[in-house]
């Protein structure tokens, strides 16, 4: 497997994934990575759950019914599969070694609305068995198409399932069935260490595996059972999505308890940054733009603003900066300092400076509603809560500045977008964003963006603060770091390569211990 020219076989084995399913980034990042592997010319397929919003006659069902054993039983489902489109979010296909996708459809556990949670029921009681189902359904479907990957690579907790049961059976052949994932090597990447998929352990019933895989795996968190923590002591390699978050991790501040269990992976845990679908989000082309724009002629961008202004009910005036937001509404993206009723920063960022700021994301009800509070009392703060790619494309090409003041972000791919829309981020220098954004320098004019290190209501005020007294007072360094900003390349060529060197890493390294258990 030494050579660079071995073409692998690779299952992405995942709960999201663009243009099907989607909660966040990880969604991108994989579709995107998925393309950007076959472009290299390896042989890529993603197995995903068919959720009850994925619409059936856009696929092809193939033929016969599917069983996965389950808890000393069987589930049976169906498979469906498509061709990904060479831009995820978009109906083109891919014509030249395509990226085919399976959905595994199973009505008990996915039929309903919602990919872990829905307003009722945010985490669904039954995510254990739905995601060990669907981990080892990845399994099952290999033998349904007769393929059988050279890796499996796993995403974030719902699929941390598989490395384990590859390593504690599939490995080394199951009951009558030997040896086809003999020579198969199982990638783990962390997209998010926040979530972990900790639930009772009466639950790993439903892995089939014995009690003492639970305690060999290290499933047991304080008498629970941590699905990733699992994943993480089975995988062959582990990575998440930023050199930087990677080293973070290692450490209790960032580690969410698992630092320890990371850095006895050592040298097989590593960090690589994600890259941006460059089809995707390219001012040049973006269609939900009212006009193109590159760095050469920036008169799009003019335009970008003009219409977000307009769409968002706010004075048409190119003068004065926009701040643009987009994210989930969580605390691990810095809004209980940012939208915290009576402390947040938001509402004297708003009063104090002259700047517009614009808001798209959902989430917490708390700050959803102090989101809409803030909106009716100031007239320079707009927000539409909720959902929407169009409204996020025209936020990165028609804002001035991007604001995302994380509390820790694994990656990050708004602070890429914004650079190459010229876009100016706002950050906190944390995981990713400090891997991609470098701080503007009042003296020399170096930097594609600004920075503050402490998550604080008035470092998050200050540092916006900066950025608008840039915008007023060194307008020429604005448009040089644009320019700086807009020439990055974050494509996804530089990281399918990383992940290409990783799993022939994996694949160089002997196996670790295999039990058949199963
Ligand atoms: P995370 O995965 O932690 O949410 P990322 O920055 O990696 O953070 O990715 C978030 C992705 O989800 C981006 O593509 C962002 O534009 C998108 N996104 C988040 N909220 C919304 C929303 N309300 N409408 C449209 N896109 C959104
Ligand atoms: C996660 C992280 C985000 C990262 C994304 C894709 O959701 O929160 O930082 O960019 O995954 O890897």
């Amino acid at each position: 497997m030494g050579s660079s020219n071995v073409k692998l076989k690779i299952l992405m084995c995942t709960s999201e994934a663009v243009p099907y399913a989607k909660t966040g980034g990880l969604a991108d990042a994989v579709s995107a990575l998925a393309l950007a592997l076959a472009g290299r010319g390896h042989q890529v397929r993603i197995a995903m759950p068919r959720y009850y919003g994925i619409n059936r006659e856009n696929l092809t069902k193939l033929e016969g019914a599917m069983g996965v054993p389950m808890g000393g039983g069987e589930q049976w489902s169906a498979v469906y599969t498509t061709a990904l489109g060479e831009t995820p979010g978009g109906p083109a296909k891919r014509t030249k070694n395509p990226v085919q996708v399976y959905f595994i459809d199973h009505e008990g556990f996915f039929g309903r609305e919602g990919i872990y949670g829905n307003s009722f029921e945010p985490d669904f009681l039954d995510n254990p068995r739905r995601f060990a189902f669907f981990c080892r359904a990845c399994f099952q479907l290999c033998r349904k198409i007769d393929w059988y990957p050279d890796v499996v690579h796993a995403h974030d907790w719902p699929a941390a399932l598989v490395p384990v049961f590859l390593k504690y059976g599939e490995r080394r052949g199951i009951s009558s069935e030997t040896g086809s994932f003999a020579n198969t090597v199982s990638i783990l990447t962390i997209h998010n260490l926040g979530y972990q998929g900790i639930y009772g352990k009466d639950n790993f019933s439903f892995t089939s595996l014995g009690w003492d895989v639970f305690y060999q795996a290290g499933f047991d968190d304080w008498n629970m059972m941590n699905l990733l923590k699992g994943g993480i002591n089975c995988a062959d390699k582990i990575n998440t999505v930023s050199p930087n978050y990677a080293r973070e991790t290692l450490t209790p501040t960032h580690g969410f308890r698992l630092d320890g269990t990371l850095r006895y992976r050592g040298n097989d845990y590593s960090g690589i940054l994600n890259g941006i679908d460059t089809a995707t989000w390219n001012p040049r082309s973006d269609r939900c733009l009212p006009a193109p724009y590159s760095a050469d002629d920036m008169t799009g961008k003019a335009k970008a603003k003009e219409a977000l202004q307009r769409i968002f009910g706010l004075p048409e005036d190119p003068a004065v900066p926009v701040i643009g937001m987009i994210c989930r509404l969580t605390e691990q993206k810095g809004i209980g300092e940012l939208f915290g009723p009576a402390y947040g920063s938001a509402w004297s960022i708003c009063r104090d400076m002259n700047l517009q700021f614009v808001f798209l994301g959902s989430g917490e009800a708390w700050a959803e509603q102090e989101i809409r509070s803030l909106s009716s009392r100031l007239p320079n703060f707009k927000a539409h809560i909720g959902y929407s790619e169009e409204i996020s494309h025209l936020i990165e090409g028609g804002a001035d500045f991007f604001l995302m003041p994380s509390r820790y972000e694994p990656c990050g791919l708004n602070q890429m977008y914004s650079l190459v829309y010229g876009t100016l981020p706002i950050v906190r220098n944390t995981g990713g964003l400090a891997d991609t954004v470098q701080n503007y320098n009042q003296h020399t004019g170096e930097g594609t963006g600004f920075m503050f290190d402490h998550l604080s209501p008035s470092s998050i005020y200050d540092t916006v603060g900066w950025a608008v007294w840039a915008w007023y007072n060194r307008k020429s360094d604005i448009e040089t770091m644009r320019i700086r900003g807009m020439k990055k390349n974050f494509s996804w060529n530089k990281s399918a390569l990383e992940y290409q060197n990783l799993y022939k890493s994996a694949l160089k390294q002997q196996p670790p211990g295999c039990f058949a258990v199963l």
